[in-house]
């Protein structure tokens, strides 16, 4: 059994998987996860606009045990059938990482067994490992990892041959849908909330500047936030009027979206990948998905987004990676003794720190 462990912001995730399914030579699918479980935060910090990383360091010391009796309890699995355990190490707020990190050390060191340190972002680009196996995008393949923190494009030869396409300058795009959300008083998490009410809108309503960056290797958001705030002030108390809100919201989704495939165009023309993915939290916005299966569908590419579920942060895609990195070396992994552990590179090291910053491609 692999236990995975995510922490790295405001979501306590815990998922566990059957791990003999994979390392026998069958290829661990969603079939082979047993249970998970996401205890978010999102009420409490809504109070404050944002989330607060002290207060979701303390909830995520009071809830990870909890979450893992219950993921266990639901799976029928007791913690002795545990026989490695996967956790994101970063990047993400440092304090939240380390409650995560220092659980799963602590832990896997008692029990004496391997503990493997996975990339949060990795872990997203991966994601599409827990569906099934002609489902998952081909290589080489284009991913748009768009998230609260995080905006990349990222082409890939073969499992973990990155190439950072573009990435952005300023906001993430997540941010962008987060910031113009509170402009309009929208409740925390602003994302969902405003592409909630851009349902009931027209995106043509107002027009905003296009992206700073006409540079096919960045992106650039923070503009569009200052275009929201000037015409929000103009707008005065007619911003109250539900219709127009809508409009708003909508408008805004259009804007970002409109330079996410504006971006992801470019890079399928010039990297020619068989496949395009879209994932990260923002890899759930319904408008971005039908805009980008629309591109692929242009461009004859196999398209992929995994259900909005496994978009925003969960352990599953942290606990799915780790099972392929076992399946890509299976000699180091039998080969791991408690006390050699640190002998076997970063995956498999107990000195693996909390990382609030961790490029996907060092
Ligand atoms: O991947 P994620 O759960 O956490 C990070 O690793 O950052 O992404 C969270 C981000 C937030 O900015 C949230 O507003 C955004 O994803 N998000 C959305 C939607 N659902 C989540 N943005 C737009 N539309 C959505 N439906
Ligand atoms: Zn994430």
């Amino acid at each position: 059994m692999l236990l995975a462990v995510e922490t790295s912001c405001d979501e306590t995730a815990v998922a566990l998987f059957d791990s003999a399914v994979s390392l026998s030579g069958g290829r661990a699918s969603a079939a082979e996860l047993k249970a998970e479980l996401i205890s978010s935060q999102a009420k409490l910090h809504a109070a404050y606009g944002g989330v607060v990383p002290e207060l979701a360091s303390r909830e995520h010391v009071k809830n990870l045990p909890l979450v893992v009796n219950d993921v266990c309890s639901r799976a029928n699995v007791s913690l002795d059938d545990v026989s490695v355990v996967a956790v994101t190490a970063g990047p993400g707020l440092k304090g939240c990482l380390l409650v995560g990190l220092s659980w799963a050390k602590a832990f896997a060191w008692a029990k004496g067994i391997p503990l493997i340190a996975i990339n949060h972002l990795e872990g997203h680009l991966y994601a599409a490992e827990l569906l099934a196996e002609e489902d998952r995008p081909k290589y080489p393949r284009l991913s748009l990892l768009v998230s609260g923190g995080h905006t990349y494009l990222i082409f890939e030869k073969r499992f973990r041959d990155y190439q950072v396409v573009a990435q952005t300058r300023d906001d993430a795009a997540g941010e962008a849908f987060d910031k113009s959300a509170t402009l309009l008083n929208l409740p925390y998490p602003g994302g969902p909330a405003l592409s909630k009410l851009a349902e009931q809108g027209n995106p043509q309503a107002f027009s905003f500047p296009k992206s700073m960056s006409n540079d096919p290797t960045s992106f650039s958001f923070s503009g569009l936030k200052t275009a929201v705030l000037r015409c929000a002030q103009k707008l005065k108390e007619q911003i109250q009027d539900e219709q127009t809100r809508a409009d708003l919201a909508a408008s805004i989704q259009e804007a970002i979206v409109t330079d996410l495939i504006e971006k992801t165009r470019t890079a399928c023309l010039s990297h020619r990948p068989a496949s395009l993915q879209v994932t990260g939290g923002v890899a759930a916005n319904r408008r971005l998905r039908e805009r980008l299966a629309a591109l692929a569908a242009e461009l004859n590419l196999q398209f992929c987004a995994v259900p909005p579920k496994w978009c925003t942060d969960n352990a599953s895609m942290i606990g799915i990676l780790a099972l392929r990195i076992i399946e890509q070396n299976p000699k180091k992994f039998s080969q791991w003794k408690s006390s050699t552990g640190s002998e076997l590179g970063p995956e498999l090291n107990f000195d693996v720190g909390a990382k609030a910053r961790w490029p996907i491609a060092a």
